[in-house]
Order: C-alpha cells, then sequence, then structure tokens
C-alpha cells in the first residue's frame, strides 16, 4: 500500500529505474522525478519541508498518482507534459505539447548577463528567435530590466504557451511575441543580442532518439540530415537585424561537429558551460558580416 508520500517516493523511484526511463527533461535522476510528480498531485511547494514526506495520500491522489506513473512508464511521457511545468534559470515555466521542454544551456549565459560581450553595458534590444515557450525570452527580459525583447517563433501553438509565460513573468510592456518564419516578419527590426536555439537534430539522431523525444513536436527537433538546416538559413540573414556592436549565440548540440566541418573558416567562438551543455556559438555583427556569404545558398 502507497499510504504515505515516502512510500509512493519509494515505490516510483525503484519503478523509473527498473523500467529505465530516459532522464533528459529536466530531471536527472529517478526520485525528483517522482516527487515532481507526487508535488504536483499534492499541490505544495518545492520547498516544502521534510514533514511533506510522512504525509498521507488519500484515495483519489494514490489513483491520480497510479495514472502518471503509468504514462511516464508506459508511455514514456516526460514529467514536465505531466505537470505541465518546467524549471529554466531557476524559474517554473508553463509547458505543453506544442513547445519544447525548456532545458538549453543557455540558461547559464543568461545568468551570466552575456558578460563577454555586454561588459559596461546592457543590450536594449532583443531577439529570442525560435522562442517556444520563451523561457530564453522571459529570462533576458527579467536579466535585462531595460531591455525590449521579441520572442518569435513559427507555431502559433507555442505563442499561445508563450503568451501565457509573458503573463506570469508581467513582461506584456517589454516583451513582443511574433508569429514568424525565422526573420520573416521581423523586417525593420534590429538587436544588439539574437538568442536563437533553433531545430538542429540531424537525421541519425532523429532516427535514435530515446522515446521521450517523440512526444515533443517534432518541427522543433529535425534539422534536416545534417541538423543545419535551420542554424544556415539564420546565419545567412541575421547581419540584417544585428546592430554594428551587436553578438549572435546559437545552438546547435551535437550539430556542432557539422557546423565545424562545413564551415571551417567561421570564427565560432564555443562556449564552454559550468553546469553541463555543448554545441553554443557567439558570433559577433563584425565577424558575421564577413563570413556570411558563406551561408548564402
Ligand atoms: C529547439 S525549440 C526551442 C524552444 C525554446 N527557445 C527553448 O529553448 O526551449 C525550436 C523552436 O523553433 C520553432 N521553429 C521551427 N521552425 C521555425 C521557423 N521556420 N521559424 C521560427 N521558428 C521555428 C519551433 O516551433 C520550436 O518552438
Amino acid at each position: 500500500m502507497l499510504e504515505s508520500v515516502k512510500d509512493f517516493l519509494y515505490w516510483a523511484e525503484s519503478l523509473f529505474n527498473k523500467k529505465l526511463v530516459y532522464f533528459g527533461h529536466g530531471f536527472d535522476n529517478a526520485w525528483d522525478e517522482a516527487l515532481a510528480l507526487v508535488i504536483f498531485v499534492k499541490g505544495v511547494n518545492w520547498d516544502v519541508d521534510e514533514s511533506f514526506l510522512t504525509e498521507t495520500l488519500n484515495d483519489a491522489e494514490q489513483q491520480q498518482l497510479f495514472d502518471l506513473v503509468q504514462q511516464r512508464v508506459e508511455k514514456r511521457m516526460p514529467i514536465a507534459y505531466l505537470v505541465g511545468e518546467a524549471w529554466f534559470l531557476g524559474l517554473p515555466f508553463s509547458v505543453n505539447r506544442e513547445v519544447l521542454i525548456p532545458r538549453s544551456p543557455i540558461a547559464e549565459l543568461i545568468d551570466d548577463g552575456f558578460s563577454l560581450w555586454f561588459k559596461g553595458r546592457s543590450p536594449q534590444n532583443i531577439l529570442d528567435l525560435c522562442a517556444g515557450s520563451a523561457c530564453i525570452g522571459v529570462c533576458c527580459a527579467l536579466t535585462f530590466s531595460g531591455a525590449k525583447v521579441d520572442s518569435s517563433d513559427i507555431s502559433a501553438s507555442a505563442l499561445q504557451l508563450a503568451k501565457k509565460n509573458r503573463t506570469t513573468y508581467e513582461l506584456e510592456d517589454r516583451l513582443e511575441l511574433i508569429q514568424s518564419d525565422l526573420f520573416q516578419n521581423l523586417a525593420g527590426r534590429s538587436y544588439d543580442l539574437i538568442v536563437a536555439n533553433p531545430p538542429y537534430v540531424d537525421q541519425v539522431d532523429m532516427d535514435n532518439l530515446p522515446p521521450e523525444y517523440t512526444h515533443e513536436p517534432s518541427m522543433a527537433l529535425a534539422a534536416g540530415d545534417d541538423g543545419l538546416d535551420f542554424v544556415k538559413l539564420i546565419l545567412a540573414q541575421a547581419n540584417d537585424y544585428l546592430n554594428d556592436e551587436g553578438v549572435i549565440i546559437v545552438e546547435v548540440g551535437n550539430s556542432q561537429e557539422a557546423m565545424i566541418a562545413q564551415f571551417p573558416s567561421v570564427p565560432f567562438l564555443w562556449l564552454e558551460f559550468a553546469q553541463g551543455g555543448h554545441g553554443v556559438f557567439a558570433l559577433t555583427a563584425q565577424q558575421l558580416k564577413e563570413c556570411r556569404k558563406l551561408f548564402v545558398s
């Protein structure tokens, strides 16, 4: 019988480990995934004290937890979609299956205020390209309180969710949501900082994704044979939207290798992350100006 929170945690932890669920969406262990479920069902906050472990579970709570565990184990549904929430830079974001579950290492750069490029000055205009839940745009707006941020995405349903997150953080006056196929509807705008986490998964990786990832929108992941379909388009056009002293930061994940192989002369600055993650580069507007023609097909 799963009478207490603790009983549930031990049971769910051992089941998640036995069934080899894949941890790639915010949690890296079974205990934390189980904890997220019981915190959701009990409607408490993450900073709940230890006495929570001995709280009892009523019949309805037990049933709800069984159902959620079943979806996690049998359908391989990520916890974030089950509870409708994911954490990014220490903040909760609403998520649903219309958006990628936030996990970009770019969070670390935001936390650091992009200090490599913005020492003694702050970006005034920021573009969060391929925004999904707008986790990056929201965190940029919260970090740079004087900045105007545009979060754009091609998906209307992703933008609907982004709107919810914008409301949560009361950013209606500084964060604009724009439906756009890359730069298509951004004519006339210019930015000090463009941050893009576009789709970048190559075909081999797409074919071998753990089942958890198949619940995410494939339009948020798939980017052609070499994973570079979107990043090449972005780099071919970005100069038209970057101020002279601006910088563009793009995540390409495992497609870093293909990027280096195809563009050996481009001075990408590949960034390092203390908390894990890879495949994020920066180019200044000046650097991009000199090599942009390489990306124009
Ligand atoms: C990897 S997800 C990133 C989401 C979010 N920025 C994050 O870090 O969690 C990529 C996003 O790009 C969007 N996207 C795909 N094709 C696009 C296009 N042609 N123009 C703009 N956005 C696009 C998808 O809808 C998805 O939300």
